[in-house]
């Protein structure tokens, strides 16, 4: 019965491994932060380019169901023509500022960060171009 009721045993060893651990994580979350905005905190929307900002931001959360090949509700934004025609009609920006009318996207996931859609919106601000 006594033993039972043992306490986990104190190590220093495993402590330092937990510090070391946790100092590790921070160190990771602060590096990517950095990356996200090279500017310090700001959303930087002064030069958004499609390739560079745009692109990347449609390939990794739009892509896997609107591509030329899943092209989920007859959504197709693969492409600078057939994404420009989603643009054109409003129904991106107002799919993704999840504005009522329009369906909320990304589907199924959380809505993006701020920044990605505020890159977007600038983007399309500017006139959208294919640069
Ligand atoms: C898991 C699948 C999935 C993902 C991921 C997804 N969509 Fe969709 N999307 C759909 C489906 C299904 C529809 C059609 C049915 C509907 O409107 O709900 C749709 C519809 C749309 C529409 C038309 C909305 C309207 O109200 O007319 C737009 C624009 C759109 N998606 C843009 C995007 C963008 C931009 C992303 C990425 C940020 C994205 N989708 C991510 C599945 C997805």
């Amino acid at each position: 019965m006594f033993q039972l009721i043992r306490l986990p045993q104190f190590s220093f060893s495993r402590s330092f491994a937990l510090i070391a651990a946790v100092a590790l994580l921070q160190a990771c979350a602060y590096n990517s932060e950095e990356d996200l905005y090279p500017n310090g905190d700001a959303c930087d929307t002064s030069d958004v380019s499609y390739n560079q900002d745009v692109l990347p931001i449609l390939v990794n959360n739009c892509y896997v169901c609107h591509d030329n090949t899943n092209r989920q509700g007859g959504i197709i934004l693969e492409g600078y023509n057939q994404l420009k025609t989603h643009v054109n009609s409003g129904r991106l920006i107002g799919a993704i500022r999840r504005e009522s009318g329009f369906s909320p996207m990304p589907q199924g996931s959380p809505q993006l960060p701020d920044c990605q859609i505020e890159t977007i919106a600038q983007w399309i601000t500017d006139g959208a171009p294919e640069n």
